[in-house]
């Protein structure tokens, strides 16, 4: 009896095809896919740092209804701006958009997108991907994760004018399938085919491991988020509510101080 034929080694190339294949026909339709404003794809990309899609997308919707371009953004009082922003979380990244629209208007757009507050080497690789059309990818967890595991020998290459298509079908690959824990490698993984990790048996060995992230129930984070969700609703909390948080919120100018309470920041 003759052995079996040796499996056929599938090029990676060949995986990138298929995942643009598939992204073409199942890709989620996301708000932010709609546009290739470098102000919109900003203000998604900030709000995905940290925060799921779905809880992202009411957000983005308000935010851009409110503030469409950067000039209105850069004219928007910084408690209206975090107001529409709690329920996010970590604020910080309001604030520095806020600056960074005020940079573009005042300056127009960096040649090094990270010199805008609060853009990163991910942010930068986004906007020039998915505004600009870029053949580079915004490597996140979630790519850094496909990457380790399905393209260890690195990426193969973006084919011509694809950029754009290559880094979301990434993102939703990283959101639906290859996922951090259990993802979907028996269950209909597009790429599955010549998977080098999950062919090994090591999915979980090649996975990059994430920082733990602290509790958050009981933390300086929620207490800072409850003090300006208050601020927010009501325009004025005593600083005694909770000195610590307070204090905080107005060194990293967030909100300020007016007497013996904490007020929006300007
Ligand atoms: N996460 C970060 N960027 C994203 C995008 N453009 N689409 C979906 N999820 C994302």
């Amino acid at each position: 009896m003759r052995a079996a034929p040796a499996a056929r080694p599938v090029p990676a190339g060949d995986a990138v095809a298929r995942l643009l294949a598939w992204f073409a026909s199942e890709g989620a339709d996301l708000p932010w896919r709609r546009t290739r404003d470098r102000y919109a794809v900003l203000v998604a990309e900030v709000m995905l740092q940290s925060t799921q899609v779905a809880r992202v997308v009411p957000f983005y919707e308000a935010w851009l209804r409110r503030w469409p371009s950067a000039g209105d953004l850069a004219d928007a009082a910084l408690g209206d701006v975090l107001a529409l922003w709690h329920g996010l979380g970590y604020p910080r990244r309001a604030r520095n958009l806020r600056s960074a629209a005020r940079h573009v208007v005042d300056h127009g757009w960096p040649d090094r997108l990270t010199d805008l507050p609060g853009v990163g080497p991910y942010t930068a690789a986004a906007i020039r991907c998915f505004a600009d059309g870029e053949a580079v990818l915004p490597v996140d967890t979630n790519v850094e994760r496909i990457l380790a595991r399905r393209f260890p020998g690195g990426w193969p290459g973006t084919p011509d004018g694809e950029g754009w298509a290559a880094g979301q079908a990434l993102m939703d690959l990283g959101r639906l399938w290859c996922t951090a824990r259990t993802p979907g490698c028996g269950s209909g993984c597009p790429v599955r085919e010549g998977c080098p990790a999950a062919d090994a048996g090591s999915v979980d060995e090649v996975t990059p491991r994430k920082r733990p992230q602290g509790r958050y129930a009981g933390s300086m984070r929620q207490r800072r988020g409850t003090l300006l969700g208050r601020l927010a609703e009501t325009g004025r909390v005593p600083v005694a509510a909770d000195p610590d948080a307070a204090a905080g919120l107005v060194a990293d100018g967030l909100a300020a101080r007016d007497g013996a309470d904490l007020v929006p920041a300007g």
